[in-house]
């Protein structure tokens, strides 16, 4: 295996949907590296690619989609290439995914514990009873009280709370490098979404596990994130720190979300919704995907999408606001 810094590396990545109505650009180009142990978050509202982006990795995708460019690499090696047999073993010993309604990938009609002990002897050459021994650590070290008891129910018999926590004890089976987390706590309510997201630090520091948290919501990543992807569009409209993109937002996307949440340190001012509509996936325009619902937009936005600018050395953002001067001047 190639040897790489990172776990994964996920370069110029493009996947469609082909639909009756046509091509439906979802992912446009996104590019982003992953270290191991490190937490990454895609934030953007409905729509901008955020779970393509998931599934894409995972090969997960719909039967229209397809990756229809870039790479993504598993510790050097680009994944897009395997077969599903090998796909099918990266998916659980290697990355593991947790959806936002735990419903969807836990079965109604087994028991928590067989499903459990299904997805670790898929994975490890554990017998049955050892299985069952380590679904029980799992639904322990997750937070479960009285395991045994617990893993003879069904899924319907567990809280909602407990069924996110049975989803990450089955992502966390077989010890994966990677967790992708898509939305896992919009359907939780406030106290147990905090428990959840704090479970998921905790285990992270224990296994050593790098983290993809993909929401809507910037709060829920603003303290655990130790880079932020925005998306608009299917692309990647800015990345940085949290500080990077809470305190100083380089993109009129950005700034624009940022006046649509109430914050703490700002509670005097009026929150300001985005204008206008999410663009046509179907009929990309040739410049910023952002342009039209921009109040800034100059010229040049309308024509071209600015390959991302340095704004420091952990802040990049594609707009051109941040060249204005070298634009306003050449346009006059
Ligand atoms: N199976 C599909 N067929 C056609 N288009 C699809 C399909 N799945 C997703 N899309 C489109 O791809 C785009 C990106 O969807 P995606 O699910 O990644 O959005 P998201 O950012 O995760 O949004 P949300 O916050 O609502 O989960 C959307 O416009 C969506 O309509
Ligand atoms: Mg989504």
């Amino acid at each position: 295996m190639a040897d790489s810094k990172y776990v994964l590396e996920v370069k110029d990545l493009h996947t469609s949907f082909f639909t009756d109505a046509g091509e439906v650009k979802a992912v446009n180009g996104v590019s982003f590296n992953l270290e191991p142990g490190k937490t990454l978050g895609i934030v953007g509202e409905s729509g901008s690619g955020k779970s393509v982006t998931a599934y894409s990795i995972m090969q997960i995708l719909a039967q229209t989609g397809r990756i229809t460019g870039g790479e993504v690499l598993f510790k050097g090696e680009d994944i897009t290439k395997y077969s599903e047999r090998e796909m099918q073993k990266f998916r659980g010993s290697k990355c593991s995914i947790i959806f936002q309604d735990p419903m969807t990938s836990l079965n109604p009609v087994f028991t928590v514990g067989y499903q459990l002990e299904e997805a670790i002897m898929l994975h490890t050459n554990k017998t049955r009873a050892q299985a069952k021994e380590r679904a029980i650590e799992l639904l322990k070290l997750v937070g479960v009280n009285d395991p045994e008891k617990r893993i003879k129910q069904y899924p319907h018999e567990h809280s909602g709370g407990m069924r996110q926590r049975d989803m990450i004890a089955m992502a966390l089976a077989c010890e994966p490098d990677i967790l992708i987390a898509d939305e896992p706590t919009t359907a939780l309510d406030v106290t147990i979404q905090a428990q959840i997201l704090e479970l998921m630090q905790e285990l992270q520091k224990k296994l050593g596990m790098a983290i993809i948290m993909v929401t809507h919501d910037l709060g829920v990543i603003a303290s655990m994130c130790d880079e932020i992807l925005v998306m608009y569009g299917g692309r990647v409209c800015e990345r940085g720190t949290a500080d990077d993109i809470f305190y100083s937002p380089a993109h009129e996307y950005t700034k624009g979300l940022l006046r649509s949440i109430p914050r703490t340190d700002n509670m005097n001012e009026k929150l300001v919704p985005i204008g206008g509509t999410p663009i046509n996936l179907l009929n990309m325009p040739e410049g910023c995907a952002f342009c039209p619902r921009c109040d800034e937009a100059m010229k040049i936005c309308l024509k071209e999408v600015p390959d991302e600018l340095r704004i420091s050395d952990s802040h990049l953002a594609s707009c051109w606001m941040n060249v204005k001067e070298l634009y306003e001047s050449k346009e006059a």
